[in-house]
């Protein structure tokens, strides 16, 4: 059968570290995860429990397009709580994860063909997604003096869009509130929409990630519950609109998902007041990055830089290897440990690099730092 050429969106290359992994885990091996991008812990338990009493309630059927109300005021108010800002509940959209925050968004601000900007290394589905809605992806090459963020002077004229993350993926780095404001006057000089992913909010280590919506009002913001809220598997996430978009965006919505799952809008109207556990998460994260930052280098991934948020340690591994895809096979073939190959977020420079996750427990934290640094010994 006939088949698009926006549908042929590159594989996750980790996909098949991850499938190799299933099979060594199969043979009865045991195998340390530090390939995977999401928290080993469930949703809050209170959130959980407040599912379940709405279960016995009600139908959980269709809610409103933009989301449960109460849900979208709890949002603004995480605003004035984390980041001293004023927001009004009706610029608050609830979506499928972040995820379906970009189809929206991209939707929303671009026509088939506009030229968006991202950073390499980056999150790998900008670029799949941006391809499957026929726009044309401009990969900025970022460097390691601006802590592999893009600056004002990456960016071509002609761009019609930039998205960034801050805390990023792989590489941890935040962008702090100039560096911030600097792209975000880059973007408007050109005319071009600012996008800022912010799902790793709340995962910061030395001090406090800034919001774009602290510098203007002008910008599409997405987070999720994926992350800080470790709620990967309930697909709900929320998006922050200028007030002229949000009529816009409830028509996409309506269209498009008709609305985020109700269950998962109800777990995450309760996980807002979890904080006590989601901070307990946060220590564990805290302690595994300190483990990793003594212990990779020691195991001689010395060419790192402690992550500011997000729980990945994006490591140079150029001296290494020139291919980190058969590098993370031989790792867990030999080590029993699963990483990701830099491929998957940098096609040019990626086959130097690893991600190592540290979002799992501590003990296997401990445990794979052990294996990488007896893997290393051996080399
Ligand atoms: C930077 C970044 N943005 C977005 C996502 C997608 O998250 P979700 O759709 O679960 O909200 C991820 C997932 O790993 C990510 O790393």
């Amino acid at each position: 059968m006939r088949v698009s050429s926006r549908g042929d969106v590159d594989p996750f290359i980790v996909m098949d570290v991850m499938a190799a992994a299933a099979r060594a885990e199969a043979e009865g091996k045991r195998i340390i995860h530090m390939e995977v991008g999401q928290p080993g812990t469930p949703a809050p338990a209170a959130a959980r429990a407040a599912l379940a009493r709405a279960m016995e309630d009600g139908p959980l059927g269709y809610t409103v397009g933009l989301g449960l109300p109460a849900l979208r005021a709890r949002i603004a108010r995480l605003y004035g709580e984390w980041y001293g800002v004023d927001l009004d509940p009706e610029r608050v959209v609830i979506t499928p994860g972040s995820s379906g925050g970009f189809t929206l968004a991209f939707t929303s601000l671009f026509d088939v063909g506009a030229r968006v900007g991202i950073g390499a290394p980056g999150y790998p589905s900008y670029k799949a997604i941006l391809q499957a809605l026929g726009l044309e992806t401009v990969m900025i090459q970022t460097e390691a003096q601006h802590r592999l963020q893009p600056v004002p002077g990456d960016l071509p004229d002609d761009l019609d869009g930039l998205l960034v993350a801050s805390p990023a993926n792989p590489s941890g780095t935040m962008l702090d509130r100039h560096a911030l404001g600097a792209l975000i006057g880059a973007c408007e000089e050109r005319g071009a929409a600012f996008i800022s992913d912010e799902i790793y909010h709340g995962i910061e280590y030395e001090r406090k990630a800034v919001t774009a919506l602290e510098i203007t009002d002008k910008t599409y913001v997405i987070n999720s519950f994926s992350k800080y809220f470790s709620m990967t598997g309930w697909r709900v996430g929320w998006m922050v609109v200028p007030e002229a978009h949000i009529r816009r965006i409830e028509r996409l919505v309506q269209n498009l998902f008709i609305c985020a799952p109700h269950a998962s809008q109800v777990v995450a109207l309760a996980a807002l007041d979890c904080e006590d556990e989601l901070q307990a998460n946060m220590e564990v994260y805290r302690r595994n990055r300190a483990l990793m930052m003594e212990g990779l280098p020691r195991a001689g991934f010395d060419r790192i830089a402690p992550p500011d948020g997000a729980f990945y340690v994006y490591a140079d591994v150029s001296h290494l290897t020139d291919d980190s895809r058969a590098f993370a096979a031989e790792i867990l073939e030999q080590a029993g440990v699963a990483v990701t190959p830099g491929l998957d977020f940098d096609p040019v420079r990626g086959a130097g690099t690893l991600r190592f996750s540290y979002a799992r427990s501590t003990e296997d934290i401990e445990e794979g730092l052990a294996r990488l640094a007896r893997f290393m010994a051996a080399r």
